[in-house]
């Protein structure tokens, strides 16, 4: 079984998530007590894809996270590197068009997209500074990006508690459920080591994004960041 270090050699992130393919989703719900249905909720209604829009769901793993898109009639294009998670998403959505790509070069043409979406992706992706400039390559000018990912709770008491139960409580819960609990290892170690909201704001700036702006869900567990190509 394999489980990512922090420095997130790309063929051993890939690897991990071929491991958890197969109980994702399901260790997904679990883990996030429910939250995670609301938190794919609230990226549909930021990226507002409308029939017709040409939406690239990237690090889309085994395809969840595009069915918003493809039930709002948009034209979603579900990208992930780790075969073992494309073909758990075909088994399930048989009629999404899921690709292998990886996010620092990805296999789409300049302008390409009308939304360009990444939910709890990024930090898995180790040159995440070369995934954004890819992102906004392929987005059309007047394109938006939304990014859904783990960040820093606001509230300081509920900082301390969540970053208790993210460390101690995720890996043995995994034990129960998961097909790699030493993947939720590496989940609590990156989900630390990931920027607070105002860092990826900046991220997003300087990879070329414009007017940024950011929500959080939960109180900061999850945060959407959502931009615009100039
Ligand atoms: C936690 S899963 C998220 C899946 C899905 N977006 C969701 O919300 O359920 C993270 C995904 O990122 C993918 N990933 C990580 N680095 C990547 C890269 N460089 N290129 C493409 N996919 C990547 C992994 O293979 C994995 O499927």
């Amino acid at each position: 079984m394999t489980r990512a270090s922090l420095d997130k050699q790309p063929s051993e992130v890939a690897s991990m998530f071929d491991d958890v393919a197969a109980k994702y989703d399901l260790t997904n719900d679990v883990l996030s007590l429910g939250q995670a249905r609301l938190w794919r909720k609230a990226v549909a209604r930021a990226v507002d894809a409308r029939p017709g829009d040409r939406v690239l769901d990237l690090a889309a793993g085994t395809g969840t996270s595009s069915l918003p898109f493809a039930e709002a009639g948009a034209q979603v294009v579900p990208c992930d590197f780790s075969l073992g998670m494309l073909r758990e998403g075909k088994k399930r959505h048989p009629r999404l068009p899921l690709t292998a790509g990886d996010a620092t070069r990805l296999p789409f043409r300049d302008d390409t997209f009308d939304a360009v979406t990444i939910s709890f992706g990024l930090r898995n992706v180790q040159d995440n500074a070369t995934a954004l400039a890819e992102m906004l390559r392929v987005t059309r000018p007047g394109g938006r990006v939304v990014i859904c990912e783990f960040s820093h709770p606001t509230w300081a008491p509920f900082r301390t508690v969540y970053t208790e139960y993210l460390m101690r409580a995720l890996p043995p819960v995994a034990t129960a459920i998961s097909s790699n609990p030493d993947a939720y290892v590496y989940l609590a170690e990156s989900i630390r080591a990931w920027p607070d909201q105002p860092g990826l704001a900046a991220r997003l700036r300087t990879a070329g994004w414009s007017r940024v702006a950011w929500r959080n869900l939960t109180g900061g567990v999850v945060a959407l960041h959502r931009a615009f190509k100039p």
